[in-house]
């Protein structure tokens, strides 16, 4: 089986965006691929190193959230970054043989530091984001990885580095491609994209109650004033959110019955929220399971970090031995 590699900065609990455009897919890989999946606590530190009080929370709040997502430890290795230093040594390696320019020309690079005014990222660290992330991909060797659009030049510089490295040393790496997750930006509650920052978001332990007030302020067609007025369900978000989680046919009887303004706006979101709030059922319900389970979370991911540095301490030997480091 081929391997994947992904990871996460540990943002807290996730919401109903981030299932659809990374986690739902990670789940998915598991049963085609071996997978590695880490909450990347040392990728947060990169920026957020002037307060760590979230940090320790944040990674368990993530973990519990893969976990109800269906991320299952008895197939994949599930762990986290810093409790593998094995991934610190072979960023080292790969520090070495990155020249400077290549970092400097990452374009989230230049755009952070233009547009991120709240805190300094004039640090080492920072710039040498992508050389830790190529570490975490290649300390396994992965085949691939999943991740959305923004990471692509991450794991396109992954590859230079394996080539440069390779060159140096011996073909010890595989060049990995990144498997784009295609899924379209779930919009959210206010019509931007749905994100934690926007605070606009559905979470993945919302139950039917939150669901149904959330759907409620969402925004419709601008257009339709009363509900006699016939409705354009290609310009709601209410219906074109409606339409991803219920049946084709169920969708086109909705968009027609709102075209002939047969019915109206609180009827097509209440069929929403029920649409969602059944979606959501088996997440939420393992989420109170693991919510309520803390320690097995933590002893899932104490386990998996076991395997990891396993398979890690492996793949260093034969780093050290192709370097010609390894004088004992
Ligand atoms: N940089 C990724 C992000 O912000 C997180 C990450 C760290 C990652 N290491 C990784 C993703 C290795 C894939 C593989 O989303």
């Amino acid at each position: 089986m081929k391997r994947i590699v992904s990871g996460m900065r540990p943002t807290g609990k996730l919401h109903l965006g981030n299932y659809e455009g990374a986690l739902k897919n990670w789940v998915k890989l598991q049963d085609s691929y071996e997978c590695f999946y880490f909450v990347a606590d040392w990728h947060a530190l990169t920026s957020d190193y002037a307060d760590t009080s979230q940090i320790n929370a944040n990674i368990m709040a993530m973990a519990t959230d893969w976990l109800a997502a269906g991320l299952d430890p008895q197939k994949s290795v599930i762990f986290v970054q810093s409790l593998v230093p094995e991934h610190a040594e072979l960023h080292i390696y790969f520090s070495a043989v990155t020249p400077l320019g290549w970092l400097e020309r990452v374009p989230t690079y230049k755009e952070q530091r233009e547009n991120i005014t709240d805190k300094d990222l004039g640090n080492y660290a920072f710039l040498g984001y992508p050389v830790l992330q190529a570490a975490d991909i290649c300390m396994y060797k992965a085949h691939f990885v999943p991740v959305g659009q923004d990471q692509v030049a991450h794991v396109e510089l992954t590859r230079e580095i394996v080539r440069r490295f390779n060159n140096f040393y011996g073909d010890v790496f595989p060049e990995p491609d990144a498997l784009l997750t295609e899924t379209p930006k779930l919009v959210g509650l206010d019509g931007r994209k749905m994100s934690k920052s926007y605070n606009n978001t559905i979470e993945l332990g919302d139950g039917p109650d939150v669901i149904r007030e959330k759907v409620r302020q969402m925004i419709t067609d601008r257009t339709r004033i009363r509900k006699a007025d016939p409705g354009h369900p290609e310009d709601c978000d209410v219906c074109k959110m409606h339409r991803l989680y219920v049946a084709a046919d169920v969708a086109d009887k909705y968009d027609d019955d709102c075209r002939n303004a047969r019915i109206g706006c609180v009827e097509r979101k209440r069929a929403l929220a029920d649409a969602l709030s059944e979606y959501l059922a088996p997440i939420t319900e393992r989420l109170q399971y693991y919510r309520a389970h803390q320690d097995e979370v933590r002893d899932i991911l104490l386990a998996g970090t076991e395997r990891a540095r396993a398979e890690a301490g492996r793949i260093l030997g034969e780093v050290r031995r192709a370097m010609k480091i390894a004088w004992y």
